[in-house]
């Protein structure tokens, strides 16, 4: 399944900020997704980019003034409002803020905006004392009552040359907050899947730890792909360099039994348990409160081991588990199918090329009861995470039959 943004129609509204010129690679990002972007420019906007940029990004026209003859796009804004899937405002200035909250339609963007019943985002860019401001706040949580997304802003560096909050969020996450809001009504609507990943990493004193390669990549995807399809994730992480998914509840962990805690916390009310993580199998047996010094040649650390989070995991919750293995791939998965007690086992062979750690894409075989073994293509983790998902969909509707 690819992202819900493929194949949808999105209205990018860009207002006269000087972020515009991040609108440009947004209105890219998103028709490389597959969306049909069909851009309206402000006239602010026209002051700081050209409607020719977004044309040649989007390859269609772009609407800019209302009631000029030589808009293409113009006249035609109400089929347009019509035919949206999404409207995103970004950047969105205080005034067009202040616009949409009373309902004014007095340009292309505002009036395709009010025509339209589509879902609207803003990432709003301004100075940090206008968006402060109390009619700004006020105008924002008026939109956020009417169901509009509010994306951002961000703090950081502005143009004014001060730092503070007023910053467009970066393009990623604003596509990511609408490959969210689109799939708010996919099959996995209503449902809560708790998803774990990246490798723990156990101490061993204040400076050290026991951990693994893995860079939280495959369990990141499976969390996007699940809130793509519309459900409440919760994504339980050990450490890794990648920033928190938009639109997922993300607990940071550190260790096995952190780990642990905090996903039985979160299958209280789940009704999937996809381990992607890479659980330490060991962990040594005290922690030393100082940096261990340097001694002799040798050193031994004593381990014990750890629970099995996925084994011990309540058998209410539907489980998908994880084998990474280097040798006898499909035994091993069939193996821990049964032992471990789960619906489906994904058998992840971690010498394969392009497969298993810190690269993008994942060649994996789906070992269940019923169906035996089914071999994936080399995909990317991202439609890995959807396979999976869509089985996982499949158990649960036979789940709800038996
Ligand atoms: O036994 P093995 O570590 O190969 O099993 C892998 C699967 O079990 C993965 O889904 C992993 O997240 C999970 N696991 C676990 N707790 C452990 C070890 C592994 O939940 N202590």
């Amino acid at each position: 399944m690819p992202s819900p943004l493929s194949g949808s129609s999105v209205i990018l509204g860009v207002t006269g900020s000087i972020a515009c010129y991040k609108a440009a690679d947004l209105a890219s990002k998103l028709t490389q997704e597959g969306a049909h972007v069909d851009v309206i420019l402000t006239q602010g906007a026209s002051n700081f980019i050209t409607p020719l940029t977004f044309r040649s990004l989007t390859h269609r026209p772009v609407v800019g003034d209302l009631f000029d003859p030589q808009s293409e796009l113009a006249v035609e804004h109400v089929a347009l409002a019509q035919r949206a899937d999404i409207i995103i405002v970004a950047p969105a200035t205080a005034h067009v803020l202040a616009k949409l909250a009373h309902g004014m339609a007095d340009d292309a963007l505002t009036a395709t905006i009010l025509a339209s019943s589509a879902p609207l985002a803003v990432a709003p860019a301004m100075d940090g004392h206008m968006y402060t401001n109390p009619a700004t706040q006020e105008n924002l949580s008026k939109l956020r009552e009417r169901g509009v997304t509010i994306i951002g802003p961000a703090e950081g560096y502005l143009a004014s040359g001060l730092r503070g909050i007023g910053r467009l969020v970066e393009v990623p996450q604003i596509v990511e907050s609408l490959c969210a809001i689109l799939g708010r009504r996919g099959d996995l609507a209503g449902k809560s899947v708790v998803v774990s990943a990246g490798g723990t990493a156990e101490p061993i004193d204040p400076v050290r730890v026991i951990t693994n390669r893995s860079s939280g990549k495959m369990g990141y995807a499976v969390a996007q792909a699940a809130r793509d399809r519309g459900a409440r994730v919760t994504m339980v992480t050990a450490p890794t360099s990648l920033p928190d998914p938009v639109g997922v509840e993300t607990v940071h962990v550190g260790t096995a039994l952190e780990m642990r805690d905090a996903i039985f916390r979160a299958c209280e009310d789940g009704d999937v348990l996809i381990m992607a993580a890479a659980v330490a199998d060991y962990r040594p047996v005290s922690v030393a409160e100082q940096k261990i010094k340097k001694g002799g040649e040798r050193w031994s650390i004593e381990l014990i081991k750890n629970p099995d989070i996925l084994a011990e995991a309540p058998g209410r919750v539907l489980k998908v588990g994880f084998a990474a293995e280097s040798q006898d791939l499909l035994e091993n998965a069939r193996t821990k199918l049964v032992a471990k007690g789960v619906a489906l086992m994904v058998a992840n062979d971690i010498t394969a090329p392009d497969s298993g750690f810190a690269v993008d894409t994942n060649k994996v075989y789906l070992v269940d009861r019923e169906r035996g073994v089914e071999e994936l293509p080399l995909l990317s983790k991202y439609e890995v995470g959807h396979r999976i998902l869509d089985r996982v969909v499949e158990l649960l509707s036979a789940s709800a039959l038996s």
